[in-house]
């Protein structure tokens, strides 16, 4: 069997590593293709380096440009590369741009397209991912919905068939690395943090830091924490910090700790030992519930409303006063920060990426990977 891997971002090589490696270890060597939508050493080469896969195939090299432009000559490149190699599936995981042109260029070569974390909404259609979401999902003939309730949104949307619930990958690569991360890196020792004794912080959303406004409640929200940050600063909300002539303010603030983003075992770390996290990412909502740590995320809404409803992340947008109460809350009263901390993870048991290759392998083996003609007859 020839399965395809499309990725591009940060994201998607740490949550696709741990099926990757379960091909290999299945004996099945998975062709690789980088669209290089991300593209700076530390957005993605250091993650391919830490999570040891296996040399890339392709280099597209798309970078950066409008939403059209970039998944547009994505696609252009992707549909090449497919012609040539004929894949059996093509996996993208997520809802980046590149996994909509991997979807759309795969789909339409009539090779069928495995969707790993499936089923996510936000109901929020402003949201670049949340189109790129629906329409991937509606491109893909396997669908791995890494909770009940992303099923659930497949089911309202008409998609019953081929759906597998799977738990999040996020756990497998989390469970994989936090040893390895806890014994390597130097991370706390480098920055001079002691163990819960800082909150971790990130934002890079398009909503919150492509308005000045927004951007600048972002730093509001910075310049009044009540204890010692770190925040690792995404390339987009850097550049946006200049332009909008903010980053003197944030690089000036006393007690927050800025730096460039940061390699995932690092990070891993930083997270682990953190008093609480907050931020917009979505993998980060879903490492913070699976390490035990209070997530406070800035935004109105999620895509991940079982880390809410299990009662390990609180939405606080970018409220400073809702920020602040939150935060004053986990460091006074015990009993709730205990139970943040202790909030049941529904993102499965870390074995996500074995069943989706074994899936895969199945489906291929009674020939059944195949795109079928209707969903809906
Ligand atoms: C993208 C995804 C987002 C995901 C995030 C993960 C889309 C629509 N968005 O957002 O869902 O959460 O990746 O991090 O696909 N840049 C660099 N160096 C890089 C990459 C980007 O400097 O290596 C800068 C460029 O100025 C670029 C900007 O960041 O224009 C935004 O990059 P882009 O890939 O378009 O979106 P992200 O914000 O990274
Ligand atoms: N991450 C990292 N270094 C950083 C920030 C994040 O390794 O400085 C990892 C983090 O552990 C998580 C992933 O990157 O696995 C989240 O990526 P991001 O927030 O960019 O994207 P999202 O999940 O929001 O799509």
């Amino acid at each position: 069997m020839k399965p395809a891997f499309v990725f591009g971002t940060r994201p998607e090589i740490i949550k696709l590593a741990p099926v990757i490696r379960a091909f290999l270890e299945r004996g099945v060597e998975p062709l690789l293709i980088h669209t290089g939508q991300h593209y700076d050493y530390e957005m993605s080469a250091v993650f391919l380096e830490e999570l040891e896969l296996p040399p890339i195939d392709y280099h597209l090299e798309v970078g950066s440009g409008t939403q059209a432009e970039q998944t547009g000559l994505a696609m252009i490149k992707i549909e090449k590369v497919l012609m040539d190699e004929r894949p059996d599936v093509t996996l993208v995981q997520g809802d980046t741009n590149t996994v909509l042109a991997g979807a759309l260029a795969s789909v339409k070569l009539k090779i069928p397209v495995a969707h790993v974390e499936a089923g996510l909404r936000s109901f929020d259609r402003t949201m670049p991912e949340e189109i790129n979401r629906i329409l991937a999902d509606h491109a893909s003939e396997i669908l791995f919905p890494p909770t009940e309730e992303a099923r659930k949104n497949l089911e309202r949307e008409g998609i019953t068939e081929n759906v597998y619930v799977t738990g999040n990958t996020v756990v497998d690569a989390v469970l994989q690395n936090a040893k390895v991360a806890e014994k390597k890196s130097d991370v706390l020792e480098r920055f001079g943090l002691r163990p819960k004794g800082y909150i971790l912080i990130t934002a890079h959303r398009a909503e919150n830091t492509d308005s000045r406004e927004n951007l600048e409640r972002l730093v509001e929200i910075l310049e009044n924490l009540p204890m010692k940050a770190i925040y690792p600063i995404h390339p987009r909300t850097r550049k946006r910090l200049q332009e909008f002539g903010l980053w003197e303010r944030v690089s000036s603030i006393e007690n927050l700790i800025v730096t460039k983003p940061l390699g995932y075992l690092d990070f891993l770390k930083l997270e682990k030992n953190a008093f609480a996290i907050m931020t917009d990412s979505g993998g980060i909502q879903e490492e913070a519930i699976t390490l035990n740590v209070p997530c406070l995320t800035l935004r109105y809404n999620t895509e991940r409303p079982e880390t809410v409803e299990a009662g390990g992340n609180v939405l606080v947008g970018l409220e400073k006063e809702r920020a602040m109460e939150y935060l004053k809350r986990l460091i006074e009263d015990e009993e709730f920060y205990r139970k943040m901390a202790n909030a049941p993870n529904p993102f499965g048991d870390g074995k996500a990426g074995k069943r989706i290759a074994e899936i895969l392998l199945d489906l291929h083996e009674r020939g059944e990977l195949r795109i079928k003609g209707s969903r809906f007859i």
